[in-house]
Order: C-alpha cells, then structure tokens, then sequence
C-alpha cells in the first residue's frame, strides 16, 4: 500500500478522458489499494484515478454508510429526480460550491474481479458517484457550480 500524490487543479491530466480498464493486473489490483488508501487519508469520500495521475476508468467511494464502492468502466444508465447541495473535491483543495445533481442514478460497472454489477445510488452516494464519473471524463465540478465557488474557511465563518 502506498499513498499517491492528489493532482490538482490546473494539472492538465485532469482535463483528460480516461481509458477503460480492460483486464485486472496486479498493477490496477494495486492502483486500486492505493486509491482507497489515498482517499482515506484525505479525508476524501471519492476519488477517480485520474486525480492520482492514472487516466483508466476506475473510480472509489466510500461515503460513510458503511459499505467501500470501487466501479471500473462505469457507466451511468438512468438518472432520476434532482438534488441541490454542497460538493468539494480533493482536487480543488479548501474550495467548496453548490451543484445540483440527480437524486438517484443507476450505474454500471464492473468490480474486483470484472465482474458486471448495477449499483443502484441515492442522495449523497449518487452526487458522489456522478462527481467521480465526470473525473473520469475530464470534467471537474467546478464547472458545475452555481454561484461562486467558496472558500471552505469563509463558509465554516458564516456558519458560525
Ligand atoms: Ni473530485
């Protein structure tokens, strides 16, 4: 396990789409093991591998309700609803903004092990995975924010 350096914004790697994943190797096995590694450490709850400088379609996401998501090659199949709320990045670091997304999506991915499964996702879970799945083509959030994009330090001021 190893922690991997997060690139940040204005890194051109970020602005670029990501390939698919087209077998599982020690070297993904591991890439993979480092993501969560990355995230957790960051106090992230997603991160998709290009924002550790790798452009391959895989994504992780642990959004504290108590269950780790790593999707490969995922695909976004159905979105329902809307939600509007607050969303960072550990790409975009002390930034924060508001952007609305669907309510629920259902994705398609494989796992581990190749495998085809359908996650289905709801509030945060879902703002999460689309978050991750527009890393994956080069989009970052900040594109998306309405308003301005703020300083987390000034939002924790006027909170308090
Ligand atoms: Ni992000």
């Amino acid at each position: 396990m190893a922690l991997r350096q997060v690139r940040t914004i204005g890194d051109e790697i970020l602005y670029k789409k990501c390939k698919p994943v087209k077998e599982m190797t020690p070297r993904i096995a591991q890439l993979i093991e480092d993501m969560f590694e990355t995230m957790y450490e960051n106090n992230g709850v997603g991160l998709a591998a290009p924002q550790v400088g790798i452009l391959r379609q895989i994504v992780v996401i642990d959004v504290e309700d108590g269950s780790q998501y790593l999707l490969i090659n995922p695909e976004i199949i159905e979105t329902e609803g809307s939600q509007t709320g607050q969303e960072g990045c550990l790409s975009v670091p002390g930034k924060a903004g508001i952007v609305t997304r669907p309510e629920r999506v259902r994705v398609r991915a494989l796992d581990e092990n190749m495998e085809e499964f359908i996650l289905e996702a709801e509030g945060m879970l879902a703002r999460a995975v689309c978050h991750e799945c527009d890393h994956l083509n080069g989009e970052l959030y900040v594109s998306l924010v309405e308003g301005e994009l703020k300083n987390v330090e000034d939002m924790e001021e006027e909170e308090a």
